[in-house]
């Protein structure tokens, strides 16, 4: 019986694929890593800068709320997917807001996109929504 030739290059082929596949999967992992902590060290110096830029944020926080969460929420707060966001801030303080929003919340996804200035500026604006 002749040996086909080709089956232990195709076995070498699949090792390779599959070592590229496992690095590229664990390299993924440690980029995850050093993201958080690039963002938990953002967030830090951020709450120093809070109480000074508290005014001009109101526009920027708007800003983000349309690009990241008016799909759910609606442009106008009131709700469509997410629930109506008009009080939110009689019922939730602005950590606990950023807290919905890094994390998420039942059906919805943790918004991590939004961070830093950002999410400190979005907070604040929707804590102040009574
Ligand atoms: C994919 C849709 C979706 C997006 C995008 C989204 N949300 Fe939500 N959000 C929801 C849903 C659904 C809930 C209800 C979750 C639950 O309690 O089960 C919710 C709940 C909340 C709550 C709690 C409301 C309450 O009364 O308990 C807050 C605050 C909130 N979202 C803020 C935000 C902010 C700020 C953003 C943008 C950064 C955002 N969400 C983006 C779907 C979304």
């Amino acid at each position: 019986m002749r040996k086909n030739p080709v089956v232990p290059y195709a076995i070498i082929a699949l090792l390779g694929v599959l070592t590229v596949v496992v690095i590229s999967v664990v390299g993924l992992g440690q980029r995850a890593d050093i993201q958080q902590a690039e963002e938990g060290g953002e967030q830090t110096e951020q709450g120093a800068e809070e109480g000074q830029e508290g005014e001009t944020a109101g526009g920027d926080a708007e800003a983000v709320f349309q690009s990241n969460c008016s799909a759910c929420h609606g442009a106008d707060l009131s709700g469509g997917a997410g629930p109506d966001l008009t009080a939110v801030g009689s019922k939730y303080s602005a950590d606990e807001i950023a807290e919905i929003i890094q994390n998420g919340r039942g059906a919805m996804p943790p918004q991590s996109q939004v961070a830093g200035e950002e999410l400190s500026a979005l907070s604040q604006w929707l804590s102040e929504k009574q």
